[in-house]
């Protein structure tokens, strides 16, 4: 099943008759729907770990608070992205169900992906449109078109999710805005059960053919390449304000944050999250692809520097 879309535009302002009965639908399951929207920055330098570096130390205050904001918008913006991500998925997985109970089950986390949306549409601004889609997202909604069930609960539910509990309590705990902390927490609570109803799922299911396997590890690969690069959003929104950086320049960056360690530890836990389920001799295969090791600070500069506009591709040298 792929012949549908997983990110949707939104519906033409001039139907009010049909936006009025969806905001009657919201107050009936409880929804406050207040607009907390605020413009100083959601997160300090300290969540993006910029409080080490010499470099952010080097900027003015204004700078820095500019860099932040859009730092907190991205965050927001890709958060938007997952949970319409969220719904598509709950849809598919209604459809697909194999017993009543699971269906039912699907039908409540549509509801709440649905809700988690909404919520986040309280709290930001966001682009929408086909280009404006996270890279991040993307690949999620790719998983949701193309792969099995089997990788569906894998790789959605036991690792994407259960990589969100960590993901979205962090972003809660370090919020300096409290709806915003409320929100993520309000949306931790559902995650923690979706999290386990895949681990449940998969874990009752048949074991994984060889061609689920391969198809897993090649998304496991795309996913993990997504972490393995670094701070990429935060060098780019950092060097962007930075007259003609280096090589030099991101490589101090990295080692002064400590990147090659948090991203380590990122890497440890998708390993902690498919331990629960696959087998010693399925993890065995992902050890020994390298599929979760980090690259070294050197390799990650590279990349960083290659890859952010305005760094390697538009430097006078080059
Ligand atoms: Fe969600
Ligand atoms: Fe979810």
């Amino acid at each position: 099943m792929k012949n549908f879309d997983v990110f949707l535009s939104e519906a033409p302002s001039h139907r009010p008759e049909f936006l009025n009965l969806i905001e009657q639908t919201g107050k009936v399951h409880g929804e406050l729907r207040e607009q907390l929207k605020s413009e100083s920055p959601i997160w300090d330098e300290k969540f993006f770990l910029l409080d080490k570096s010499s470099i952010w130390k080097s900027i003015d205050h204004r700078t820095k608070e500019s860099i932040l904001i859009s730092l907190g918008k991205k965050i927001l913006q890709e958060a938007y992205y997952i949970e319409s991500a969220g719904m598509a998925y709950s849809g598919k997985m209604i459809l697909t169900s194999r017993t009543k109970e699971e269906r039912q089950f699907y039908c409540f986390v549509a509801e709440e992906e649905a809700r988690h949306l909404r919520l986040l549409e309280t709290i930001g601004e966001f682009k929408t449109g086909p280009l404006e889609v996270p890279s991040f997202a993307s690949l999620i909604g790719e998983i949701i078109q193309e792969s099995s069930r089997k990788c569906h609960f894998l790789l959605i539910q036991v690792l994407l999710e259960g990589w969100g509990l960590d993901y979205y309590k962090d972003l809660s705990q370090s919020a300096l805005n409290e709806n915003v902390s409320k929100a993520f927490k309000q949306i931790l609570k559902d995650e923690i059960r979706h999290h386990s109803a895949g681990v449940i799922l998969f874990s009752e299911s048949s074991q994984m053919s060889e061609v689920e396997f391969m198809e897993f590890l090649k998304f496991l690969e795309r996913i993990s390449v997504m972490v393995k690069i670094g701070p990429y959003s935060v060098c780019e929104e950092l060097f962007s304000h930075i007259p003609n950086p280096d090589l030099k320049m991101v490589r101090e960056f990295l080692f002064e944050t400590g990147a090659v360690t948090q991203t380590e530890k990122k890497l440890n836990l998708i390993q902690d999250l498919l331990g629960k389920v696959l087998s010693e001799e399925e993890m065995e295969i992902i050890a020994l692809k390298k599929i979760l090791e980090p690259m070294d600070i050197d390799s990650m500069a590279d990349f960083l520097y290659q890859s952010i506009p305005g760094t390697y591709l538009h430097h006078p040298i080059h």
